[in-house]
């Protein structure tokens, strides 16, 4: 007798199945394995995946009340975005003009721009207006192929700003069946009022904005709350990173740390030291300190959309992270500033050119790679059995044309829990 499947997607051209190496990611040079099957088929049952197979084997083992024909597409597991900044009121397209003419993001930044122009709006907006903001950006994110995505706080910059983005994020988590990690990152910039006493703006972090998070999670959130901190010159100096993630850790959060994108000030090293779950951007990190990070559990999040939306031409070293057995990790950093892209098949695009990563290689690196990132590797980012049935449906047939086709998307469907939530769209809510 053959077992029930809720649900049964058959003759997939190929599927991307990205077996976990010995439960885990994929670390260094192993980076890459899909796990495909040609002329495949997937089973899911209770939101879960049942079995992969070719498609006459799972035919021949399984019945569902539910069939889709995925009629010679490609089926992956739903992409992981594990760093946004997708919640902001305002907008920065003067400065981007600005940037186009030769102006810096540390001069704009430097001049009260940047961050803090961001921070202005979004102190100003109400909670409703920061989630009617950020509700199109997540749609084109779950259009685009993204499942599983983080979000951080970071411009709200005093406690009951911070605490309203954190819940512009929970809400986006209530409205969408996309799965949501929050972060807060009150110490993203120091805000206009604590210019000139930085240190009193690291004390009120740790004594005051940390405990409200802290409460706020204990009431609003069960699963993962992580911290983050902007380690960069004029943002947050090794010491007051060190103070705000220590903080942080004891309270039961879990760290990431943006590091090294314009200039190196160790927080590489810190993040290791502190066993962060990722240590995102890496544009400078030193040799010395990708050889700590290769030999640790801490995830490198690369952000190639950074240097490409500041129209640089220096990008993170993918291949050195991957020489020293590192778990390489992409991301979009969706942020109104030098990053506003929803969509990771843009960030597969970049990846392969400017990270020279084979397409099998960028696609780990958004989906089980990424999951890990975000401290879901266990459950999300593989189309293992046991795994979520987190997944998309794409309109060409062979998964190299992720990345290599660009600038369109590509999604036919988006599976989420077992569930279809685009083209259809159900489970939203307004
Ligand atoms: O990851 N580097 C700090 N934060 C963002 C930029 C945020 C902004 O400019 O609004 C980033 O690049
Ligand atoms: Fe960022």
């Amino acid at each position: 007798m053959k077992q029930q499947a809720d649900l049964l997607i058959t003759n997939a051209r190929q599927i991307c199945t990205i077996p976990t190496h010995n439960g885990g990611p994929q670390r260094g040079h192993a980076l890459g394995d899909l796990g495909l099957i040609e002329h495949g088929a997937v089973a899911i049952r209770d939101g879960l995946i049942a079995a992969t197979g070719t498609t006459a084997a799972i035919e021949s083992t399984y019945t569902a009340t539910k069939v889709i024909d995925a009629a010679g597409r490609l089926i992956t597991p739903g992409l992981v975005d594990p760093h946004t900044h997708l919640v902001w009121a305002g907008d920065r397209a003067a400065e981007f003009e600005r940037r186009i003419a030769g102006a810096t993001y540390q001069e704009i930044m430097a001049e009260g721009g940047g961050i803090a122009h961001t921070t202005r709006a979004t102190r100003a907006a109400s909670l409703d207006e920061l989630i009617r903001a950020a509700l199109p950006r997540l749609d084109t994110a779950l259009a685009h192929g993204t499942t599983t995505i983080e979000i951080k706080s970071g411009y709200g910059l005093e406690t009951a700003a911070e605490i309203k983005m954190l819940d512009a994020i929970v809400a986006l988590a209530s409205k969408r069946p996309v799965r949501i990690v929050p972060t807060f990152l009150g110490a993203h910039a120091f805000p206009a009022e604590y210019i000139d006493d930085p240190d009193g703006y690291v004390w009120l972090v740790v004594e005051e904005m940390l405990p409200a998070v802290a409460a706020w999670r204990a009431e609003r959130w069960p699963g993962d709350l992580f911290c983050d901190v902007f380690c960069e010159t004029g943002a947050f100096s090794l010491a007051q990173t060190r103070r705000i993630l220590q903080a942080a850790q004891q309270m039961g959060l879990k760290l990431k740390i943006h590091v090294d994108e314009f200039d190196n000030l160790g927080g590489a090293r810190l993040g290791v030291e502190l066993g962060a779950v990722s240590l995102d951007h890496l544009d400078v990190t030193s040799d010395e300190e990708i050889a700590l990070i290769g030999g640790s559990d801490t995830v490198a999040v690369s952000l190639p959309t950074t240097p490409f939306g500041l129209g640089a031409s220096h990008y993170p070293p993918a291949h050195k992270l991957l020489d020293a057995g590192a778990i390489l990790a992409l991301a979009t950093d969706c942020n109104p500033g030098p990053a506003w892209t929803e969509n990771m098949q843009f960030v597969l695009a970049l990846a392969t050119r400017y990270h020279r990563l084979t397409p099998a290689q960028a696609l780990v690196a958004c989906t089980l790679n990424a999951a890990w990132a975000v401290n879901m590797g266990r459950y999300v980012g593989s189309l293992q059995p046991g795994y979520v049935a987190d997944l998309v449906i794409w309109e060409p047939g062979d998964y190299r044309e992720l990345g290599y086709h660009f600038g369109v998307n590509l999604v036919e469907q988006v599976i989420i829990g077992g569930q279809i939530v685009h083209p259809e769209g159900v489970i939203f809510q307004n």
